[in-house]
């Protein structure tokens, strides 16, 4: 890769190729499109037709239409930024003041009421969407379907998918009932990616979309970008397809774009956005504390955070940026283990203790922001990873902008803390591992609502020891623990069961 001779627009030099304005392409023959050899020159990528003269002639087809599909100056800006951007000085990083977050210790009872109201106002006004990332592949699961399909072994075999859809039911139930008339919709819009939107609608279709009024999904899809080598050329997964990958979680502000979502969003009179990853079993989706809160702060963007269970704990930490500088999320992968274990002698807690769950809300006013200011930067994080290629599998670098680049670009950001026991049980690695496996998440449900069960009159018997198991309360119940006394007051349930309608 190298410095571009001249700056030429994508669309003009890809119809110089051929193809790009819809007409058929001329078959390739003896040598490739001379257009494109010059563009690829241009930026230093000539190499993926190294392979030419051994390709069959619907292979060289295949190969042209591929480099054609690729934005080939914006993926030459994005990686000279981003391999620049990994020599340059970055401030340091500082603890995030206590004054942005909202703890669980000073939340008063009157404060959490107010604001579950004010939430429930704003979600029955049609105010509130929700976004899910869903474009991720469950490599460390080692699933190769969609996370969302995952049943984690709960004893309703609900998939994560089912789970969030059900919460969504319950809050426009608690949302119509306090409006006192109508229904109320919230509308979901879930990001997949090439390797997960078509199972992932498959899998919405034969569910009946759980429940849901099919047209209140929205489906849409993030971008890939190549994956590289250190010297910045893309790597050939075969030698007729450059290898790519997704663009990150944060691929969503360039996707809602592309997509045009922002404008529907703002059709159907939506105002805030709540964004969450899909691998969180307890996640609490469209809480209407957390928009209340949201609402009352005034800010631009707000995100849950848990306290680090411990300095290893793979969770990106909330940080400020450099003094009085902007609050945002180093990622577990890039914080130094020395500042992952730094202790705050005075309260005794870790100096970066407050821990992303990847659950964030945001204005719609500020993602119409924010697309444009990543773009801008061009900045992406480069990860090493496998890749799979003409020769087996390569080390290589995955290019991916995250889902919390967009603090530094807010205005104002507030961040609001859970409890994990109550909002935290990821699902990130398969049983048998020490860690965040569908096992562990399965056991933070049931102990949690075990303990609503409990705390509304419930009683419990069980034949395998309570450690292991407990019961499991539909969504469509309850939504955090409220409105259980008419259903568990004085009854005995044998774990493990799932107590539902
Ligand atoms: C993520 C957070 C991390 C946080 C942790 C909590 C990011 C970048 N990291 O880490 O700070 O502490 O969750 O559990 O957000 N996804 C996409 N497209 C992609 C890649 C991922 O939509 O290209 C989605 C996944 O489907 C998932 C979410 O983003 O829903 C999180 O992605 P993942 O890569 O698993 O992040 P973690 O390493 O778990």
């Amino acid at each position: 890769m190298r410095e571009p001779t001249m700056v030429v627009g994508a669309d003009s030099n890809a119809a110089a190729a051929g193809g790009a304005d819809g007409s058929p392409l001329p078959p390739p023959t003896s040598s490739p499109p001379q257009a494109l050899v010059e563009r690829l020159k241009d930026y230093g990528q000539e190499h993926v037709f190294a392979l030419w003269d051994e390709l069959s002639p619907d292979e060289r087809l295949h190969l042209v239409k591929d480099i054609q599909s690729l934005d080939l100056s914006r993926i030459d800006r994005i990686i000279r930024c981003s391999l620049r951007s990994q020599g340059l000085p970055v401030a340091a990083i500082e603890p995030v003041p206590e004054s942005c977050v909202s703890s669980v210790e000073e939340r008063t009872m009157e404060e959490r009421e107010r604001w579950w109201k004010m939430g429930l106002k704003a979600i029955s006004e049609g105010k509130l969407a929700v976004l899910l990332l869903s474009g991720g592949q469950g490599t460390r699961l080692g699933s190769s379907d969609p996370k969302g399909c995952f049943n984690i072994g709960l004893p309703s075999g609900k998939s994560l998918f089912q789970l969030q859809a059900e919460r969504i039911l319950c809050v426009q139930r608690l949302a119509a009932q306090a409006k006192n008339e109508g229904s109320v919709t919230i509308h979901w819009y879930v990001m997949t990616s090439p390797f997960t939107d078509d199972a992932t609608r498959k899998f919405f279709e034969s569910h009946k979309y759980f429940g849901l009024e099919a047209d209140q999904v929205t489906f849409f899809q993030q971008g890939t970008q190549p994956c590289i080598s250190k010297d910045g050329r893309y790597i050939m997964e075969t030698p007729f397809k450059v290898a790519k990958s997704p663009d990150g979680n944060g691929g969503v502000y360039t996707a809602l774009k592309s997509s045009r979502l922002l404008e529907d969003m703002a059709a159907r009179g939506i105002k805030y956005v709540d964004c969450y990853g899909v691998d969180n079993a307890l996640v609490r989706v469209a809480d209407p504390t957390f928009l209340g809160y949201f609402i009352d702060k005034g800010v631009a963007a707000a995100a849950k955070v848990v306290k680090k269970a411990y300095p290893q704990e793979k969770v990106g930490v909330f940080v400020r940026r450099g003094k009085g500088g902007p609050l945002t999320v180093v990622e577990y992968t890039e914080l130094d283990s020395s500042l992952a274990s730094a202790v705050n002698q005075q309260t005794g807690r870790l100096r970066f203790c407050w821990s992303n769950v990847c659950l964030h809300m945001f204005t719609l006013d500020f993602l119409s922001q924010v697309a444009d200011g990543l773009e801008k930067d061009g900045i992406y994080h480069l990860a090493e990873k496998k890749v799979p290629s003409i020769h087996g599998y390569t080390m290589g670098l995955k290019l991916e902008q995250f889902v919390f680049d967009a603090f530094p670009y807010a205005p104002s950001t507030a961040l609001f803390e859970v409890l994990r026991e109550e909002e935290f049980a990821p699902v990130k690695n398969a049983n048998g591992s020490n860690y965040d496996t569908p096992d562990s998440a399965r056991l933070l449900v049931l102990r949690l609502h075990t303990r609503w069960v409990v705390a509304a009159g419930g009683f419990l018997t069980h034949s395998v020891p309570l450690y292991a198991t407990g019961v499991e309360v539909s969504p469509l119940c309850s939504y955090a623990g409220e409105n259980l006394e008419s259903i568990c007051r004085g009854r005995t349930f044998h774990a493990p069961c799932e107590i539902a309608f």
